[in-house]
């Protein structure tokens, strides 16, 4: 068989791991892997990579993707991702991405024969109970939290640390809840400027003389806007950013106590994969040459409690995996 592979949209710890674990699935069974550079991108351009078994020596470990990324959208190129197909004798396409990727590749399954593979470090995609690179990015963040109380404990400060997360608040959730951070705030869930001072107040009055407030970029105050960079992304979407130091500001003046915002960024998506990520990546790599071979078009290989499934790809982007109130409501308890 002849199959393409693409890597889309924001890049992920694992997507090599992914690509690996294809081309040496594939090699046991003769398939050619060809790669498509930048997401759909590549399709539109035909810019190819022939993926042997010794052009992924190493790349295990390797954060990025060798192939490259883009948003860029196929959807308006129907005729052109048609051409590509026919020209390339495609009899599978693995299309490994998140929201936007696979948007299209469910899209595109109804002509060509697609396959997905769910990715996002803010692990919120439906119809996967987890997506690699999720682990990595509350891996680096925990590590800054724990890093961030010994400086916030020694200058009696506030930390506020702005994590990454949209639409979903898993990373700083899970982040938040390993690190012991006092305050955790989401896009999940709107939040009270005075009561986030109260409860920093609280715990001081309880004799510890700094805090630790972790919030995610899609984090909004209950009565005003998200924090944006004030320009789009190239879907159209405002750029996240900036609610760290809006928390900085106001939670200085409330408190009366020194804050500080610190935003990790592209820090959480970049370099080494943990070990988990690896391991996920490469079964669902695995799981996708399979299912191709299966000729299980239209599906996404996805992690359903301990196993790897195929689930139809229209339920990875019918609704967005977010933070139920129960699971916040009882992170409370961990919390101040
Ligand atoms: O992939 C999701 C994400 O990590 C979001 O949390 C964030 O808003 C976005 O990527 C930022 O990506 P970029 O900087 O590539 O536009």
């Amino acid at each position: 068989m002849r199959i393409g592979i693409l890597t889309g949209g924001g890049d992920c710890p694992g997507l090599n791991a992914v690509i690996r674990a294809v081309v040496r699935s594939a090699y046991l069974t003769d398939d050619e892997i060809i790669g498509f550079r930048d997401g759909w991108g590549g399709v539109l351009d035909d810019a190819t990579v022939p993926l042997g078994i010794d052009r992924i020596a190493g790349i295990l470990p390797r954060g990025g993707t060798i192939l490259g990324t883009s948003r860029r959208s196929a959807l308006e190129h129907r005729d052109v991702v048609a051409q590509r197909f026919a020209e390339h004798r495609l009899d599978g396409m693995i299309a490994i991405g998140g929201n936007g990727t696979l948007f299209a590749a469910n899209e595109l399954a109804a002509d060509h024969p697609i396959v997905g593979v769910p990715k996002t470090i803010d692990n919120d995609l439906s119809g996967t109970d987890r997506t690699f690179g999720f682990d990595t990015a509350v891996q680096i963040a925990c590590d800054a939290i724990d890093r961030l109380h010994t400086t916030a404990e020694s200058h009696y400060r506030t930390l506020v640390v702005e994590v990454m997360g949209r639409n979903a608040g898993w990373i700083a959730l899970h982040a938040g809840l390993a690190g012991g951070a006092d305050v955790i705030l989401v896009p999940e869930r709107p939040f009270d400027i005075d009561e986030v001072a109260e409860r920093v107040l609280r715990r001081r009055s309880r004799g510890r003389s700094f805090s630790i407030v972790v919030v995610a970029e899609g984090a909004a105050p209950k009565d005003g806007d998200l924090v944006t960079k004030g320009r789009l992304d190239p879907l159209g979407r405002p750029l996240l950013g900036g609610i760290g130091h809006w928390l900085e500001q106001e939670l200085e003046e409330r408190t009366g106590a020194e804050t500080r915002a610190v935003v990790l960024g592209h820090v959480q998506r970049g370099g080494t994969p943990t070990a988990y990520d690896r391991v996920l990546a490469s079964r669902l790599g695995q799981h996708a040459h399979l299912a191709v071979r299966d000729g299980a078009f239209g599906h996404m290989v996805a992690l359903r409690g301990s196993s790897i499934e195929r689930v139809p790809l229209a339920d990875a982007t019918a609704h967005l995996h977010t933070i139920s109130d129960e699971e916040l409501d009882l992170a409370e308890a961990f919390l101040g």
